[in-house]
């Protein structure tokens, strides 16, 4: 889709989660995001951000061996997925993520690699990775809903740089 990357940096814990309650913030525009980036570069964090921003105030788990795990939050249910320990696409067919698409439902997907051919476009494709200080996040648009979101996201205090890359 778009070629436009939002570059964001995240000084610690607190400024992930701020941005996961931001996207939360735009949860009726968004249903399907992806999490990329290395072990420890705050996917989870991310997540939990959403949750809260959601309202949900529970425990928000890894899903590294339940691969999925569903949260209802009033009227929202969101899916938040982890496919590191997938290895073939075929291992994800029994999920049947194809028909988790309607519109109170939102997808969080970390580790999506696999899931890129079964899956449609991301509404936003997030790569979180490893800075000086803290963590920097790329959002990548993938559809027209993901364009309107990112600038609705504002700062929350945070650096952001956007470029165009072809
Ligand atoms: N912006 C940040 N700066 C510093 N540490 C962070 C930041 N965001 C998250 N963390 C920390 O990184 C660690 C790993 O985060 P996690 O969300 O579990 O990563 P992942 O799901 O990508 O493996 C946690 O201890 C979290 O507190
Ligand atoms: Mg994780």
């Amino acid at each position: 889709m778009s070629a436009a990357l939002t570059t964001i940096s995240l000084a610690d814990e607190a400024a992930t989660e701020a941005l996961g309650r931001r996207l939360a913030g735009c949860v009726r525009i968004t249903q399907l995001i992806f999490l990329r980036g290395e072990l420890g570069a705050g996917k989870t964090t991310l997540c939990r951000g959403f949750l809260r921003g959601l309202g949900y105030q529970g425990l928000v788990k890894s899903p590294t061996y339940t691969l999925c795990e569903t949260y209802r939050v009033a009227d929202v249910q969101c899916l938040h997925c982890d496919f590191y320990r997938l290895s073939h696409p075929e291992e994800m067919e029994y999920l049947g993520l194809r028909e988790q698409f309607d519109a109170n439902r939102v997808l969080l997907i970390e580790w999506p690699e696999i899931a890129t051919q079964i899956l449609p476009p991301p509404d936003l494709d997030i790569t979180l990775s490893f800075a000086a200080t803290g963590r920097i996040a790329e959002l990548r648009a993938g559809t027209p809903r993901g364009e309107s979101v990112i600038p609705a996201l504002g700062t929350g205090g945070d650096s952001i740089s956007k470029s165009h890359v072809s």
